[in-house]
């Protein structure tokens, strides 16, 4: 798969034409979830396909989405986890390549949040053990125009590095905004991530999906060291934080792997104290 060229063209669809998606396409998503590489490769997950989609629809209204605002498709797959440490952010690394295959099938997907595992367990009758970790509304847009970003990655780089040219992309902030050197809140220079080979990776991982547009993450680079924070925000809850962090370490993870070597990130906090402010926290690092 081509991701840079799936990042680029990848939004989330809330608007679903009825027509259902082939059943081989959908195979297709299932048997990619079975073989995804995970970020805590121990821990044990299932994926459900759900086709009643107007049904689920009904069970899930008021239970899942924005304010209990339930997307509305075709078909939904929902990703269930043994709850380990790293689970939630597994579950996002694993999520997000169904949904950037999807996208290269032509699928539109969208993640859908939700408050309690067990309401939705519930609703749906899943026959489980394990914690509903993710849904994800899956079928074909009614809009497909595709947002477009044209990215410009010449000598003159700056904030202005992605231009929107339709009118329905989400606002992203810029590399300065998103990644340090050294220390906290000490913009990294574009050249030098151009020179350490990693530029394009980050001009392409702000394009990852995450809860309420919040991109909670930023980076601190230090040495070899690379470290990723994610804040602490009012309106979303840990777990979610937690699945956006997963999302933006497959994105760092399959454009490095696509380039340099491939990134293994360690969960948890670093030696080193890199005084970062109170509503932030460390998940995970990796060596560069
Ligand atoms: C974990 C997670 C949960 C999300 N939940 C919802 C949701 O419940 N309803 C919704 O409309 N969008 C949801 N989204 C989609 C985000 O709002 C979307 O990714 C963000 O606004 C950026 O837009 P884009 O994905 O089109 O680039 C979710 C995204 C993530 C990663």
């Amino acid at each position: 798969m081509n991701y840079k060229n799936l990042i680029k063209n990848r939004k989330s669809t809330r608007d679903y034409k009825p027509d259902a998606v082939d059943d081989r396409k959908l195979q297709a998503l299932i048997s990619y979830f079975h073989q995804a590489p995970k970020l805590v490769p121990g821990i044990k997950m299932e994926i459900f396909l759900l086709q009643n989609g107007n049904e689920v629809f009904e069970l899930l209204d008021g239970k899942a989405g924005y304010n209990g605002r339930m997307i509305k498709a075709p078909e939904y797959i929902i990703i269930t986890s043994e709850d380990k440490n790293g689970y939630m952010e597994n579950t996002g690394f694993v999520g997000e390549q169904v949904v950037l295959k999807a996208a290269d099938e032509g699928i539109d997907t969208c993640w859908i949040t939700y408050e309690s595992s067990s309401l939705i367990k519930d609703a749906l009758e899943l026959d489980t053990d394990k914690e509903v970790t993710g849904i994800i509304a899956v079928g074909y847009g009614i809009d497909k125009k595709k947002v477009l970003h044209t990215i410009d990655i010449g000598d003159n780089y700056s904030k202005a590095d992605i231009q929107i040219i339709e009118d329905n992309a989400s606002f992203r902030y810029s590399v300065e905004d998103i990644v340090f050197l050294t220390e906290w809140g000490k913009p990294a220079d574009y050249s030098m991530l151009e020179q350490r080979g990693i530029a394009e990776a980050f001009t392409y991982l702000r394009l990852a999906p995450s809860t309420l547009n919040h991109q909670p993450w930023k980076f601190i680079i230090d040495g070899s060291v690379m470290v990723l924070t994610i804040k602490d925000n009012k309106d979303t809850n840990i777990k979610e934080e937690r699945m956006d962090a997963g999302i933006v370490m497959l994105y760092f993870y399959l454009l490095l792997s696509e380039t340099i070597y491939t990134p293994h990130w360690y969960l948890g906090k670093t030696k080193k104290d890199y005084k970062i402010p109170e509503n932030y926290r460390i998940v995970s690092w990796c060596v560069l």
